[in-house]
């Protein structure tokens, strides 16, 4: 019997209770947003000449999300940097929303110090930490998060008080629909995929997908930024290499790879949506057709949801739950992430 059939060994075999926030998403998401529309001292949005995000890994999703959601829908341009390094174009009429969940991550901090310096407009989204205490002395407008988590199972609180701040400065249109429709799609999704409900098909994918190395593929927008999570999940969660690809970008380069053989010991996953355009949907089957010869073994997973907000939630939301599967039959604690804490540790 595998450990995903019973649900006290489960629960023993994740005593930092990963399975449990993730579970809770719904719940982080409908208070991360109601904590955003009721973020006070917010800049002036009415001239803006565009929106960065800053943040890294969990902490920077937030502002993908964002970018994907909003992109083709806003008339000035937004972009996520992971880097110490500011972009050239962000001058003062820019809104820079400094994303980090500790508070203490160095590119973050480093690229909001520079935003500073020149005068942007500033939100930071944080638990603590010297971003929030850098804020406070610069009076610059903080949305706090709950702390005691790890940075990549706040995502709701992340994602969802930087939509209801952004919301409420003007720079989103209002949101609440699509926010009501995700959060009673989450709550069901956990329902189905939770701990509780044994033979699920999150723990069928993590099962099927076992030892092998996942690859993860989802269109271009809300897609890639679901395979781009799933990818970072199951690093963190399941301390497995994993990789993701962008539809229609892959099918210009790595369909080459996957000759005869090359994908024997590897999982490829597809993440489709009714949103995806109509050039790009017919791509998946003849690219899966294509790399099959391969070895690659495959399966698709199908977003549910009417908005494309509720679409991405439930992309992300089934991968977090498969990444959590694939750590407990690797018999690993999914919560710690001892690597990275050294890495941070040693660079100081
Ligand atoms: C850990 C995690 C990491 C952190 C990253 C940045 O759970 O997800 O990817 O998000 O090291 O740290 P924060 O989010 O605190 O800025």
């Amino acid at each position: 019997m595998s450990v995903l059939d019973d649900p006290d060994a489960l629960r023993a075999a994740d005593p930092s209770g990963m399975l449990d926030s993730v579970g809770a998403s719904a719940d982080d998401c409908e208070t991360g947003y109601t904590a955003g529309l009721a973020a006070g001292g917010l800049p002036v949005t009415g001239d803006l000449t565009g929106v960065t995000f800053l943040g890294m890994g969990g902490s920077a999703v937030a502002g993908d999300l964002t970018r994907a959601l909003f992109r083709q829908r806003l008339g000035v341009p937004l972009d996520v940097v992971r880097s110490p390094e500011l972009p050239e174009h962000c001058e003062t009429r820019s809104l820079v929303v400094a994303t980090s969940y500790s508070g203490d991550t160095a590119e973050t901090l480093a690229a909001f110090e520079e935003a500073v310096e020149r005068g942007c407009r500033i939100v930071a989204v944080t638990s603590g930490g010297r971003l929030a205490r850098r804020a406070a002395e610069e009076g610059i407008p903080v949305v706090s998060i709950p702390g005691g988590m790890q940075p990549r199972a706040a995502l709701g609180h992340l994602a969802f008080t930087t939509l209801g701040a952004l919301e409420a400065a003007g720079v989103l249109p209002r949101l609440g629909g699509e926010v009501r429709e995700t959060v009673g799609l989450l709550r069901a999704l956990a329902a189905e995929l939770g701990p509780e409900k044994q033979g699920n098909r999150a723990m069928r994918l993590a099962e099927r997908i076992g030892d092998r190395y996942a690859v993860i593929w989802g269109t271009e927008g809300i897609g890639s930024v679901a395979a781009m999570r799933w990818k970072t999940q199951i690093n963190e969660n399941a301390k497995r290499p994993a990789w993701w690809a962008s539809m229609s970008e892959l099918d210009h380069n790595e369909i080459v790879g996957w000759v005869d053989g090359a994908g024997a010991d590897h999982f490829l996953v597809t993440l489709r949506h009714d949103g995806e355009a109509p050039s790009i949907a017919p791509r998946f089957p003849l690219s899966v057709d294509l790399v099959a010869a391969s070895g690659l073994h495959h399966e698709e997973v199908q977003a549910v949801g009417d908005s494309a907000l509720a679409r991405a939630c439930s992309l992300i939301l089934m991968g977090d739950f498969v990444s959590v599967y694939l750590g407990l039959l690797r018999r690993v604690d999914p919560t710690p992430v001892e690597v990275i804490d050294r890495l941070k540790k040693a660079l100081g």
